[in-house]
């Protein structure tokens, strides 16, 4: 299969991580050289109740046995993206009650975009230094990363960028702004929080000249920070918030929610302001809708906190210099790029799969399944110590 894979599959890398997977559970996936491989990544944040969650399957094979896709978004009434959308106002602070579903995150950055720029008439967003916020134009135009963007130049005009946490340039959010753009956490920066007040004074700043906030929930949203929404942690309601990743339990979905005043824009000058034919799919929002039930029903969220607790006693070593993020959205920043690299590619070959991150290259992603036990946990920090003992006393103590 890895052949295959290689020639046929578009890839993204000369060196794909190439798992032959055969199937996969709960925390684990298992490949066909009848491996089982503790998950510590969870689709980069994407399997919230981990893999095959048997509610989420159930729901895919009821709604399969009733109907798939019967209609463009938006025009008929299906019951999974109607009861899906319904559930998530209940959720979500006022005045966030209308939801648009599409069909990844970064459709839900486009939607956002356009919004804003509708509801303002104003063009210029504001987007932050090594934030992630897709690879479509509009989102890659969001990334202030040279070696990454200009090949694809000219990008979507009027985008602009202040740093992260940085107060004093605020004062860049201005009268000519529409929108400054988010991640609640900086993901591929480095697992960044917000310190200091940071989200509610960008607020403060956009009201005051009639911006609007757009909140990137894509990854710290759906419980994995110890709330269902990643800006519950910091007091603040963004005019708009972009979901997706976790939001589908395992399935390609992205969403933008808004108060019902702006999102009704989308429906004249022009009518059909976005326009997708898959978004609200009903067998996609059957599985989001069976996730959303779970996170919100169980204690699953809150125990992320203490989930993290054993994360940060049991990865203490001379190597981890630091363990940023919060409940399951942890980085692991390691002396160098280079230990970050050897730690990855040898939890692989011990049968634990971790990851980098995009921009900050010390790295190591850890974001679990939110449903990982605790023995699971800890097996998981046992083998990353157990590493990193090897690593740190060199080289010939490898393996
Ligand atoms: C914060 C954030 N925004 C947007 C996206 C884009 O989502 P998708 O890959 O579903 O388009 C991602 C994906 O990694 C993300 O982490």
């Amino acid at each position: 299969m890895k052949e295959d894979f290689l020639k046929y599959q578009a890839q993204t890398t000369p060196h794909p991580l190439s798992l032959e997977v055969s199937h996969a559970s709960g925390c684990y996936i298992y490949t066909t050289d009848d491996k089982k491989h503790l998950d510590f990544v969870a689709g980069v944040s994407a399997c919230s109740l981990g893999h095959s969650h048997p509610k989420i399957v159930k729901a895919i094979k009821d709604q399969a046995g009733k109907y798939l896709h019967v209609m463009v978004y938006g025009e008929y009434a299906q019951a999974p993206a109607v009861e899906l959308t319904k559930l998530l106002a209940a959720h979500l602070p006022d005045p966030l009650n209308k939801t648009y579903l599409v069909n990844s995150g970064t459709e839900a950055i486009e939607g956002s975009l356009k919004l804003a720029r509708r509801a303002t008439g104003r063009s210029e967003i504001i987007a932050a230094r090594h934030a992630y916020h897709g690879n479509t134009m509009g989102s890659l135009s969001l990334m202030d990363f040279k070696e990454r963007t200009k090949p694809f130049e000219p990008l979507v005009g009027d985008i602009s960028f202040i740093e992260f946490n940085k107060e004093s340039d605020l004062q860049k959010i201005t009268t000519k702004t529409a929108a400054v753009i988010l991640e609640t956490i900086q993901g591929g920066a480095g697992f960044i929080i917000p310190t200091n007040d940071y989200l509610k004074k960008v607020s403060s700043r956009c009201k005051e000249v009639g911006a609007l906030l757009i909140l990137d929930e894509i990854q710290p949203g759906f419980g994995r920070t110890g709330k269902l929404f990643g800006f519950e942690n910091f007091e603040v309601v963004p005019d708009i918030v972009a979901l997706g990743k976790g939001m589908g339990g395992g399935l390609p979905i992205g969403a933008f929610s808004a108060s019902e005043e702006l999102m009704d824009l989308l429906m004249d000058n022009p009518k059909l302001g976005h326009i997708t034919t898959f978004g609200g799919n009903p067998l996609i929002a059957a599985a989001a809708l069976a996730t959303l039930k779970e996170i919100s029903e169980t204690r699953i969220i809150p125990e992320t906190l203490e989930k993290e607790k054993l994360f940060r006693k049991h990865l203490q070593h001379p190597l981890i210099k630091e363990i940023r993020g919060k409940g399951l959205m942890l980085a692991l920043i390691m002396e160098s790029a280079e230990i970050a690299d050897r730690l990855i590619l040898q939890a692989k070959e011990k049968e634990l799969i971790l990851f980098w991150l995009l921009f900050e290259k010390r790295a190591v992603r850890i974001t679990p399944p939110l449903t990982i036990s605790n023995e699971e946990i800890m097996k998981g920090c046992g083998i990353i110590v157990d590493i990193l003992n090897k690593i740190k006393a060199g080289p010939g103590a490898v393996n």
